[in-house]
């Protein structure tokens, strides 16, 4: 695919080089009045290589010949043109301490996960020593802010306390101690978190079970029993099972295998959530494919953590270039249609997003080099990534 843009690098007087992209309304035809600019730096790619300015050039902004466009007008954000939940996962932490991420939140998204707060590490540090400050941080601005509340995730192979990875007992204390945990955070947040992942990541890419500590000491059907836990804890609660399947063919096989069981037995399960840590190469197709077989399970399907990197070979000379913006944009177009394509609208419960700016994201501590894989920028502004996403959300 050849990639193109028409989009313009404006110099201005305060001496600050940047690009501007008007989005326009295939439907009504009319001119995008938000006025938006984003700097790039073309050349060292610094992640703070971006600022908000106002803008008055009009520039059409091109895919392969085709203009991206949105049927927004100035007032839209994601959630007022959005069909579905749109959500962010987040840091309750940088609430208090960046007001932009706050602010973005509030006008942008209307479902909130949570990055890393409801992990066991974090939220029972010590046995039987919940640390609560955070998740009800997370809570409270939720409410305040009109926002559904997804808890993520409540039994993990990871994030482990280390009272936990070191704890000495049989499988009657084991089964005690995960049945405690899940209880006591469900039952803390009952009515106030909407839908919980339940279990994450519990497959080998291979599809075979993950050798974790839970699959050690309780055996295969320990995710049956995390299920009904959570049931009984808060029996009105969505419970999700969340896995990173794309490209893994035998995990998602595995995970439909799972489900299907559990629905079966009678419990408790209504949703899937595909993680979705895609990059600009990730193929469309399939994702298609993964995500209508989750779909002809009948359940509630999430993309539950969606970031899409733009340097997938974690290359050292990445540079960010306006034909990079194109594709990314471009693959955020495409995942937001092929949601709204193949899952049907009572089994979509949503896009979340894997936190808000791109300096906020995971990747940029864990990967090597590096990225711009999220909808805003370092300081939140909108990327062509939000437009193309927007796009998807509404043509
Ligand atoms: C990641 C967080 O984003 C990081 O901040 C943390 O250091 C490690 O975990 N799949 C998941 C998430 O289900 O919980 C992970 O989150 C990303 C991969």
């Amino acid at each position: 695919m050849t990639t193109s843009t028409s989009a313009r690098v404006n110099n201005k007087s305060n001496g600050n080089s940047y690009f501007s992209l008007t989005v326009r309304s295939s439907r009504v035809a009319v001119m995008i009045t938000t006025f938006f600019s984003i700097a790039l730096n073309l050349i060292s790619c610094s992640p703070r290589a971006d600022s908000v300015q106002p803008e008055d050039t009009i520039e059409v902004y091109t895919i392969s010949g085709t203009r991206i466009t949105a049927g927004i007008d100035s007032n839209s954000t994601l959630k007022s043109v959005a069909p579905f939940p749109i959500g962010a996962a987040i840091n309750p932490r940088l609430l208090s301490s960046i007001p932009l991420y706050k602010e973005t939140l509030q006008r942008e998204y209307n479902s909130v996960s949570s990055e890393n707060c409801f992990k066991m590490n974090q939220i029972q540090p010590k046995a039987g020593g919940f640390y609560w400050k955070d998740t009800d941080a997370l809570v409270n601005f939720a409410k305040e802010s009109n926002m559904r509340v997804h808890g993520h995730t409540l039994i993990y192979y990871k994030s482990l306390p280390e009272w936990v990875t070191s704890f000495q007992g049989d499988s009657l204390a084991w089964e005690n101690l995960m049945k405690t945990h899940i209880q006591t955070v469900v039952g803390r947040y009952k009515g106030v978190v909407t839908s919980w992942d339940v279990v994450n990541e519990a497959f080998e890419d291979d599809g075979t079970l993950r050798r974790s500590v839970w699959y050690e000491k309780l055996g295969a059907d320990y995710i049956a029993r995390c299920f009904q836990y959570a049931h009984q804890a808060d029996p009105r609660a969505l419970l999700f099972y969340n896995e990173n399947v794309v490209g893994k063919p035998k995990k998602l096989t595995a995970v439909l295998a799972l489900v299907n069981n559990l629905k079966k037995r009678g419990i408790a399960i209504h949703g899937i959530g595909v993680q979705m840590h895609i990059n600009i190469n990730t193929s469309e197709e399939a994702l298609t494919t993964d995500v209508r077989q989750f779909v002809n399970t009948g359940l509630l399907v999430h993309i539950s953590e969606l970031d899409i990197r733009m340097n997938p070979t974690y290359s050292t000379n990445f540079t960010l270039t306006n034909a990079l913006q194109t594709r990314h944009a471009l693959k955020y177009k495409n995942v937001a249609k092929l949601y709204r394509s193949v899952v049907p609208k009572s089994q979509q419960f949503g896009i979340t997003n894997w936190n808000v700016g791109d300096a906020d994201s995971w990747l940029r501590k864990t990967s090597p080099c590096e990225d711009y894989p999220l909808l805003f920028s370092d300081n939140y502004s909108r990327k062509p990534a939000y437009y193309g996403f927007i796009q998807g959300l509404t043509n």
